[in-house]
């Protein structure tokens, strides 16, 4: 087996970036490149901030730049070095043409495909780190191995399971990592020499190996069981509000089962990030293309479970405020997607501004690390919307309080303060569940959980 000492990775966001450097850090003998198009991007790795907030990142980068990690936007220079090319790239859903809103947009990966092919200086094993469609990997054989190209391209996929906020504590003790090739002489040699790298931190009975296509949908079925189970908690949140019945509780039930066992079954807003939405839809187009009407309804279900939610928890708003927030100030605290991360994308917070901006209601945002993306993604609603980076400031006469990401700093608030704060009737709609709803109650909110009911002093 040749060992695979440099390295490259195409594509410098929040996968390409802290699973090379975990790479990195684990692997002192390899040298590992990441390259990207975005210049900006290349730059806030080499400088003060990085390109996005994420605990325990800035450390690990610290310990490996410049010693055998490096980033750049020289990208022939990197593939004609390289030995492997990881390709964490972007495939958003399509937004244009056939399957507009479903399938996954494959423009990006093929633009790399076709960079790996001109700038390839000999043999090179490509191996698929991005969340790709089940048969990927042949049309990127293809692309690879079109025109004159004169090397063997063994294409293997190797998804990626990470987390946000939870990065790097994934990437040093992974569940599992997973290495699919194909089942061939060289595929399995390629196959043994990435299990190699992982192997340096990875015990080997977490690296599983399968036939690339099982890898390749593996990552979209993990992404589409991790939201139905969100998906199915919040599917009772309602009959537990009318009955009495408190979803925490029930979960946490249900969650004892070692069978199902206690994790993602936190009813909330819904579901936010770069991929869950988009994995399940590409999902569900894939059973669309085969023919499987039956098992698209199935996931899109998911995704249809997740928008009632964002919306449902709005109505709930505006039932309880008296069916008009027009001219009333709501702070919304939180705007990132989940707690520990900076990253916005998808995030229930949009959802819920852009209904509450609709309906004329004043904002205030407030979030400790995601304002900057939150003053970009609302600028469309201009002056109806604020940005605040302190809580209290946030509070300040207003009607009403959203709590939208599960933020510590926000359990963490003086509340009789806040109330103090705001004006009166003071409703507070927990759409994270994770504030103590009685104390609060206590103190004189009118409090709105998200499936147990309404504590109202009506
Ligand atoms: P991202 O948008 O943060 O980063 C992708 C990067 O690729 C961008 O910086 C972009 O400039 C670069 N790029 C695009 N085309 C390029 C080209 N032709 N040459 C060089 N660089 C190019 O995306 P991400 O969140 O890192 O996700 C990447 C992939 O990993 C997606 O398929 C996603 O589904 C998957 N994934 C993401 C996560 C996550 O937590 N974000 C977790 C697991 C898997
Ligand atoms: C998710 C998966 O957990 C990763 O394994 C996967 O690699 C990644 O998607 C990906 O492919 O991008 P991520 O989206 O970063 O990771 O974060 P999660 O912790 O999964 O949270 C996703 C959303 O679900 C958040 O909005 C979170 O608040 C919400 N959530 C999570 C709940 O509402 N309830 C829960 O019980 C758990």
């Amino acid at each position: 087996m040749n060992k695979l000492t440099h390295i490259l990775c195409i594509g410098a966001g929040y996968v390409g970036g802290p699973t090379m450097a975990m790479i990195a850090k684990k692997c002192p003998d390899r040298k590992v490149t990441v390259v990207d198009i975005n210049e900006a991007r290349i730059a806030a790795w080499q400088g003060p901030d990085l390109p996005f907030y994420e605990p325990g990142l800035r450390e690990v980068v610290d310990a490996t730049l410049g010693r055998n990690l490096f980033f750049s936007t020289d990208i022939p220079a990197a593939v004609a070095e390289a030995d492997v090319v990881f390709v964490a790239v972007n495939t958003p859903t399509k937004t244009f043409g056939q399957g507009a809103g479903r399938a996954a947009d494959l423009q990006y990966w093929e633009k790399t495909a076709r960079e790996i092919q001109s700038y390839a200086t000999h043999d090179l094993i490509v191996v698929e780190k991005s969340t790709l469609p089940v048969r990927t990997a042949t049309a990127m054989k293809r692309v690879l191995e079109s025109g004159d190209s004169r090397h063997h391209f063994e294409v293997l996929s190797n998804p990626e399971f990470l987390a946000e906020g939870t990065a790097i504590a994934d990437l040093e003790a992974p569940d599992r990592v997973l290495v699919g090739s194909a089942e061939t002489p060289a595929g399995l040699a390629a196959r043994e020499a990435v299990v190699d790298i992982y192997a340096s931190w990875v015990p080997r009975e977490r690296i599983l190996t399968t036939n690339v296509w099982s890898s390749e949908l593996s990552k979209l079925a993990a992404n589409a069981f991790l939201a139905q189970r969100i998906s199915s908690a919040n599917a009772l949140t309602e009959l537990c509000e009318k009955t009495g019945a408190d979803v925490t509780e029930v979960s946490r039930a249900i969650g004892a089962d070692s069978r199902i066992g206690p994790k993602f079954l936190k009813a909330g807003v819904g579901f936010g990030g770069s991929c869950f939405k988009k994995d399940i839809l590409n999902l569900v187009y894939l059973c669309e293309q085969q023919g499987l009407s039956r098992a698209a309804d199935y996931w899109r279900a998911v995704v249809e479970m997740n928008e009632h939610q964002e919306t449902r928890f709005v109505g709930t708003m505006l039932k309880a405020m008296f069916n008009t927030v027009a001219g009333k100030r709501i702070a919304l605290l939180g705007y990132a997607f989940k707690a520990d991360t900076s990253d916005t994308r998808e995030t229930p917070a949009k959802v819920v501004a852009d209904l509450l901006a609709e309906e004329r209601a004043e904002l205030v945002v407030c979030d400790p690390h995601a304002l900057e993306n939150a003053r970009k993604e609302l600028a469309p609603h201009g002056g109806r919307v604020s940005f605040e980076p302190d809580p209290y400031k946030a509070v300040e006469g207003a009607d009403a309080v959203a709590v939208l990401t599960d933020w510590r700093q926000f359990a963490a608030l003086d509340w009789a303060r806040v109330y103090a704060l705001m004006r009166k009737p003071a409703f507070l709609f927990d759409g994270r569940n994770f504030l103590p709803h009685r104390a609060l109650f206590d103190l004189g909110f009118h409090v709105y959980p998200i499936g147990k009911p309404p504590m109202s002093h009506f």
